[in-house]
């Protein structure tokens, strides 16, 4: 009887335990669903702005402060993908540790109060390797990527049910009272499917109620879909998504993908997107009745070890977002698209209420009114056209809208911000120099500091194989490695009709890239690189009797886009022959047995990572030579800014740190000369080449190591270098945010953003005019000195601002007077406060100012 009683009374505790649980999950859960305007948390409808960031691109040691300016910079949201290959790099054996430490970071975003959209793919593009699948499930028994095909589909199945089950048990999705309030499954599939066939709707209607059944409680999207089934949110990609309709009335107009910028490639140049034209894109999403755009990237990060995609992409992932590769603001880009969610979010009961009313103003001219029945009224005014400021009257005010800008007016009165009108300042970054300390090194020599050991020419290790034929990379080496050596013993009589006087003849190599070297008896006679067709013809002298072909073959990131991507190859797959140089004969060498041997020896005894008697010390270092290890120590840069490592005098390669790979180098990968401009037109349409700089130079000479990856001092850099180069060149730099602050605010700028409250969209009246404000970067500085002020007509940009033909005497003293010694500034730009230097002129105030 007592222990029946006390049973029951144990039951009770239980039970209420049990209810304060669910009360507590109720309270902090959230219930996630969207209509025709927007995603709905909670009841309410919202306005979100969301930007990329890919945590195995930063370290989790960034993450915290990458969250951080992400949030200062007004995002609701942080968008990542998944990276399947990352997570599962053997079939079955799971890694979440590190930067693949997703759980982390979700919860750092959750802790910085911040959403999280997560597009598990598990196809995820991104530039990255193999488009973020894992190379093993190529070799699935009778897989077929991405369409209607059975063991595909349950592979696909299962990662995304770990990814979410996984999720689910850390109370991670906006359901449980988590951060993630959207998934995402497939990606931009509609881009391709066609090639297809009628098995890819199937593929999308059963990736969709796959999805649906992993019960997330949060809703999904497809990007890049326009036949997504009900309920997942089909949403857009590319550079402007104004003109897009989702697939039903009852789903939110989203755009999941606003590029920011566009990748590097190993050849290309640096790709930039003018931060005038990205706002410009934004407002108008927003104009056009968008609710939720994400930045594709916001930080875009590092593509270390062997994940960068391809074919030949560097190496950087920089993406010219808002926040730079090394973690650090880019400005103005950060500032102005902060002060554009600013004005955003002033209009948000607006814009949440109803559909904007459109109305032309003119030849490439439009206003947007959202207005709500209880009186709130938000516009966005634009000017479409490429080549002409206009002023336009709307609403009985005139307003002047400069071409391809948007202005955006929180109360359908007062302008808070114009995308082509920039209220924030430059602030440069630099890269500081500093030399390659060795540690503890004695003899003063700098070769002396290093160690090398040279990789064998050709077939070194024990699993090397023949084969006849000539065999496609990737189903090769299973991109264990980026190396694959293809080996030919020949014996030469003399007499063959293919061989000149001298025994000289020419190798013909044929291959799917991305880089051939070709050695003969040994000696490097000649290499080639391209993206998805190599084509060699390299003479070369061969002996009387044995001699040996040796040719590496070596990839640079697998694809990662396009219909089959998985099955483009890489690697010699001929057709290789010797001719005559004279056009005589020529013999076939692809059919014939060749040895084979996937990745270096070096991989093998594990050079990158453990300590090896066989480092050679003694002097000469051999330079300039192909196939050599080399290994120095170094003391970490001093301070604690970002580090990056110069690999100029260097040829190609792949580089660790303290046992962390931190990518594939490659400082002689030259850009193009074509299609670079020093100024880049804002206005019209943006495309991946509009604005390209760096022609001509290296494509990446600096690449970043992460601070939390070194150490003070000891530090053990080890690379394989493969073209040949002089190691004792190499440099480290850091990059430093710069202490020059530059600005030009002209008579026609809105007042500064934060001069309007959220609280109150009552714009406060004796703020109405332009205001030109400078803010020191860091807390410790001060304006110590005004370079350059000029109100009148200034020319020029940062650094070589000067006078126009109008300028006010005043300018100097006054800016000086306001902004010497404080740590930021305000200066009203107006002539109440500099007087009239020329009547009838739209004046700016232009001024170049440093901190300490
Ligand atoms: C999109 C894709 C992204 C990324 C981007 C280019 O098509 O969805 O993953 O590859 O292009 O940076």
């Amino acid at each position: 009887m007592e222990i029946a009683a006390k049973m029951v009374k144990l039951r009770k505790m239980e039970m209420i335990l049990l209810l304060i649980l669910v009360i507590v999950v109720a309270a902090t859960a959230a219930n996630v669903t969207y209509d025709h305007r927007a995603l709905v948390i909670d009841g309410k409808r919202k306005v979100l702005i969301s930007g990329s960031i890919h945590y195995p691109r930063s370290t989790p040691e960034m993450w915290p402060e990458l969250i951080q300016k992400s949030k200062d910079g007004g995002l609701d949201v942080i968008e990542t993908y998944v990276f399947w290959s990352g997570h599962e790099p053997e079939k079955n054996k799971y890694n979440f540790e590190g930067r693949y430490d997703l759980v982390k970071f979700v919860k750092l975003a959750a802790k910085a109060g911040l959403y999280v959209h997560l597009r598990i793919g598990p196809y995820v593009c991104a530039e990255w390797n193999y488009g973020g699948f894992p190379v093993w499930l190529h070799f699935v028994p009778g897989i077929k990527f991405r369409t209607d095909n059975e063991p595909f589909k349950e592979e696909m199945q299962r990662f995304t049910t770990k990814i979410v089950d996984l999720m689910k048990q850390e109370k991670l999705y906006a359901s449980q009272g988590g951060p993630i309030i959207l998934s995402q499954i497939e990606n931009e599939y509609g881009n391709i499917d066609s090639a297809y066939g009628a098995a890819a709707k199937s593929y999308i209607k059963w990736s969709a109620s796959m999805a649906l059944s992993l019960d997330t409680g949060v809703p999904w999207n497809m990007c890049q879909q326009a036949d997504a089934p009900d309920p997942m949110i089909n949403t857009c990609n590319g550079f402007y998504c104004d003109q897009f309709t989702p697939n039903s009335n009852n789903k939110p107009k989203m755009w999941t993908e606003n590029w920011s910028g566009w990748f590097l490639g190993f050849g290309d140049p640096s790709p930039y997107r003018p931060v005038e034209d990205l706002a410009f894109a934004v407002a108008r999403f927003y104009q056009r009745g968008g609710t939720f755009q994400n930045y594709y990237m916001y930080h875009g990060g590092t593509n270390f070890d062997r994940t960068s995609g391809g074919p030949l992409i560097s190496t950087s992932y920089d993406y010219d977002a808002p926040i730079d590769e090394y973690g650090l603001l880019r400005q103005p880009k950060w500032g102005h698209l902060r002060d554009l969610h600013k004005a955003i979010k002033l209009c948000e009961d607006a814009l949440i209420s109803t559909d904007p009313t459109i109305t032309s103003l003119g030849s490439n001219l439009e206003a947007a009114v959202y207005k709500t029945e209880s009186g709130s009224c938000a516009a966005f005014l634009a000017n479409v056209g490429t080549k002409s400021d206009a002023t336009v009257t709307f609403n009985g005010k005139s307003y002047n809208l400069p071409a391809w800008s948007v202005s955006i007016l929180p109360d359908c009165k007062n302008v808070a911000f114009n995308t082509a009108k920039i209220n924030s300042a430059t602030v440069s970054t630099a890269f500081a120099r500093q030399s390659l300390k060795p540690d503890g090194g004695s003899s003063g020599e700098l070769g002396s500091q290093w160690s090398y050991i040279k990789e064998p020419i050709g077939i070194s290790k024990a699993d090397a194989f023949l084969k006849p034929g000539l065999l496609e990379q990737i189903n090769t080496t299973a991109d264990k490695s980026d190396y694959l050596w293809y080996s030919l013993r020949m014996d030469i009589k003399g007499d063959e009709t293919f061989l000149d006087e001298g025994s000289k003849a020419v190798l013909h190599i044929e291959s799917l890239g991305q880089v051939v070297y070709a050695f003969i008896n040994g000696k490097l006679a000649g290499s080639g690189h391209g993206k998805q067709k190599i084509s060699l013809d390299i003479p070369i002298n061969l002996v009387t009797g044995k001699n040996t072909i040796d040719l590496l073959s070596v990839t640079v990131g697998l694809a990662n886009y396009g219909a089959f991507f998985d099955l483009v190859g890489a690697g010699i797959t001929g057709p290789v022959t010797l001719k005559s140089a004279k056009g005589g004969s020529s013999i076939d060498l692809a059919s014939q047995q060749w040895t084979y041997q996937v990745g270096l020896k070096g991989d093998d005894t594990g050079l990158a990572t453990v300590d090896s008697s066989e480092w050679v010390s003694k002097s000469p270092l051999p330079t300039k030579q192909p196939l050599i290890w080399y290994k120095t120590t170094f003391d970490a840069p001093s301070g604690s800014e970002p580090v990056a490592i110069d690999y100029t005098g260097t040829g190609k390669g792949i580089a660790w740190v303290n046992g962390q790979s931190i990518g594939r180098y490659w400082p002689t990968s030259i850009a193009g000369n074509g299609g670079c401009t020093d100024s880049c037109d804002y206005r019209g349409s943006y495309r991946a080449n509009k604005c390209l700089k760096n022609c001509g130079k290296p494509s990446q000479t600096l690449y970043h190591v992460p601070r939390s990856w070194l150490k003070p001092s000891g530090n053990i850099l080890v690379l394989f270098e493969e073209m040949g180069g002089d190691p004792t060149q190499i440099s480290f730099a850091t990059k430093q945010t710069g202490s020059n602050l530059c600005l030009t605010v002209s008579q026609s700028h809105p007042p500064p953003v934060d001069t309007w409250t959220s609280d109150s969209k009552i714009l406060n009246r004796n703020r109405t005019r332009p205001v030109l404000s400078l803010k020191c970067p860091f807390s410790t500085q001060v304006i110590s000195s005004i370079k350059f002020a000029s109100f009148g007509t200034p020319k020029g940009t940062c650094g070589s601002f000067t006078q126009g033909h109008c300028n006010s005497s005043r300018s100097l003293s006054l800016v000086q007077k306001a902004c010497i010694g404080l740590r930021s500034c305000n200066v009203e730009v107006s002539t109440r406060v500099f007087g009239e230097p020329c009547r009838g002129v739209v004046k700016s105030l232009a001024v170049e100012a440093s901190c300490s």
